[in-house]
């Protein structure tokens, strides 16, 4: 098995290397290039054996028969015409071997980069593209470079001496007949070249049309909910339908094509046959050539036209490949806009002071944060509250660099955060984002990610300040349960508590919860704030909320409107301000005074797992 190389696209170390770097097929073709060359040379051995030693042992052979030698002499002949025709398999199987080979394990380490790289790119690039489509490049333009590096290769190579040996063998027998059935082989070249756009055309045709397929079928089936809702299973199906139709239509027209193709190749094969028989009977009766030679004539003349009729396919598949590389490339050429600090600070023991000076974030054009200034003692634990859009989440996204600033400066420990390796800034942030995401695995291998052997203990204080403990019960196989698409369906606040969990598990000096007890029930959320107290213990803590209830337990509120800071203190202090955090407070209360829990308003918030994905 080859390992996973780890290619840097920066390095520029000669012109040469510096190409090679940049184009990662390139350079990979290069690092097989004694494959290619084994296969070339076993593919061209396998054609010369076949032009000059086969068609001329069957030469032979029909001249026994007119010159009257004996069956034994003619056995012997044909033992000679197998052996050849072993030899010829064995090095053209050699030949497609190397080149399959090769191309398989470029593949191979193509997608370990394209992932790797995938994986390195920050958020902002996958807010920009569609997973489909990153998923369809990893999958079919893979696929079709694989299919031009495999055995184009060799047939390219193939048909470049197939043609001049092939021609020099018809020249060295009749130099007339030679040059007549030449000018018939551009002929092929043409009706080939005929059929090969039109089934490009319409193979493209059809690749656009599964893929608008694709989109709706998914669509419908992850929006069932949506559909069912609003009763629109009619509709969807009548729109499916007529796109299906339009794939038939589509798919036909290119099946007509591709089965006249075979029948083509036959015929302008026994065009081939019909150029030699017509031109060659005079001259076998002038006595130009015999019979024998002939038919030898005819079977080289077939291999050529037989390797020209293949042309069309190697161009397709030349086409295809070159231009999934061009996007792979591009995608590899997509560089990662966080860029790693250059400070290792390996060894640098967080303590978690944190400090926003003037931070500024503008996305293409639109101020998100303006001039924030705000400073977290160590331990300390700040609440932010604002309406949706306030900017909330890219303030706290600037800590772990998902987001970076376009102005101003974030410190953790007195150190700008973007002078840390990103892992050892990430390893200091515990970070429960707004949407919990898990992965499709056991629970406790959710709970684990990331951690190497958590300790029972901290199992068990993760399991209590998410107060998981009580669902396990419910859960068949407990911590070992599936969840996720091919498991159990946890409901919205039973994910959110696992994401918690999680990050509890991971045991980080800071810790930042992003609105991230929005889904559990009100009751649940005081449990999990005492217990949280504990742990907060000696943690620096950033706390997204919408309750006041969770607002109030923290040192300092803050409260964000359109990017800037309107307020800041403790609770009893914002309530005696009377300002726009008294104004919360107030309607929050209101409501509790009606007896409506708010909670009960939200549609997501059921603790009865039909909330599922
Ligand atoms: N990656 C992004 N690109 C462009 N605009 C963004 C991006 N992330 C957030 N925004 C915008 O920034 C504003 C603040 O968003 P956010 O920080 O998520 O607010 P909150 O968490 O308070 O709801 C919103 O107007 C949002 O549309
Ligand atoms: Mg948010």
């Amino acid at each position: 098995m080859p390992t996973v190389a780890s290619p840097d696209y920066e390095q520029s170390v000669t012109a040469t290397g510096n190409f090679l770097e940049r184009n990662p097929l390139a350079k990979y073709l290069w690092q097989y290039k004694h494959y290619y060359l084994v296969s070339l040379i076993a593919t061209l051995i396998a054609a010369v054996i076949s032009l000059l030693v086969t068609t001329y042992l069957v030469e032979r052979a029909i001249s026994y028969i007119s010159e009257g030698r004996s069956i034994s002499a003619l056995g012997q002949l044909a033992s000679l015409v197998i052996v050849a025709g072993l030899i010829q398999s064995v090095f053209g199987w050699s030949g497609r071997w190397f080149g399959s080979t090769a191309s398989r394990e470029i593949e191979y380490y193509l997608r370990a980069d394209l992932t790797k790289h995938f994986l390195n790119l920050d958020q902002s690039f996958f807010l920009k593209t569609r997973t489909g489509d990153l998923m369809s490049r990893a999958m079919n333009d893979l696929q079709a470079i694989r299919d031009m590096i495999g055995p184009i290769a060799s047939a390219m190579g193939r048909l470049i001496i197939v043609l001049i040996v092939g021609f020099l063998v018809l020249l060295t027998m009749n130099v007339r007949l030679a040059f007549f059935s030449l000018a018939y082989l551009p002929l092929i070249g043409l009706v080939i070249a005929f059929f090969e756009v039109r089934v490009e055309h319409r193979f493209n045709a059809v690749q656009e049309q599964l893929s608008i397929l694709t989109d709706a079928a998914q669509e419908s089936m992850s929006g069932v909910r949506a559909v069912k809702a609003y009763a629109r299973e009619e509709s969807e199906i009548s729109a499916f339908a007529s796109q299906n139709e339009e794939m038939r239509k589509r798919a036909m027209s290119l099946a007509a094509y591709q089965a006249a193709l075979w029948p083509v190749f036959v015929v302008l094969g026994m065009g081939t046959t019909l150029i030699a028989l017509f031109f060659g009977t005079p001259a076998v009766i002038n006595g130009e050539l015999t019979s024998a030679q002939l038919v030898r004539f005819i079977l080289v003349l077939g291999i050529i036209s037989w390797d020209l009729m293949m042309i069309g396919w190697v161009i397709s598949i030349m086409q295809l490949g070159l231009v999934a590389n061009k996007r792979i490339t591009e995608l590899f050429r997509q560089p990662p806009s966080i860029e790693n600090g250059d400070t290792s600070l390996e060894n640098h023991n967080p303590t978690g002071n944190i400090k926003f000076r003037d931070v500024s974030v503008v996305f293409d054009e639109a101020v998100v944060l303006d001039k924030i200034n705000l400073e977290i003692p160590l331990g300390q634990t700040v609440a932010i509250a604002g309406k949706t859009g306030s900017g909330k989440t890219t303030l706290v996204n600037l800590l772990p660099r998902m987001t970076d600033v376009t102005g101003g400066v974030v410190e953790i420990d007195g150190i700008d955060v973007r002078k840390y390796k990103l892992n050892v800034l990430r390893e200091m942030i515990g970070f429960v984002p707004q949407e919990a995401y898990l992965f499709s695995d056991s629970l406790i291998n959710n709970l684990e990610y990331g951690q190497s052997d958590p300790t029972p203990e901290n199992i068990s204080t993760a399991l209590n300040v998410s107060r998981l403990s009580k669902d396990l019960e419910q859960l068949d196989n407990k911590l070992e349960t599936l969840i996720g698409e091919r498991g159990a369906s946890l409901s919205g606040g039973q994910k959110q508590r696992a994401a918690l969990a999680r990050t509890v598990l991971k045991n980080a000096p800071i810790l930042v919860l992003d609105d991230s007890l929005s889904h559990v029930d009100t009751n649940t959320e005081e449990e999990i704030l005492a217990e949280l107290k504990t742990y907060m213990n000696g943690r620096t803590t950033l706390l997204i909320a919408h309750r006041t209830s969770t607002l109030r337990t923290a040192d300092v509120i803050v409260m964000l409107r359109n990017g800037t800071i309107v307020e800041l203190g403790p609770h009893n202090e914002l309530v005696k301000a009377n300002g726009p955090y008294a104004q919360l407070y107030k309607e929050q209360l209101a409501v509790e005074a009606l007896g409506v829990d708010l909670d009960q308003l939200k549609l997501d918030t059921t603790i009865d797992g039909s909330e599922t994905r």
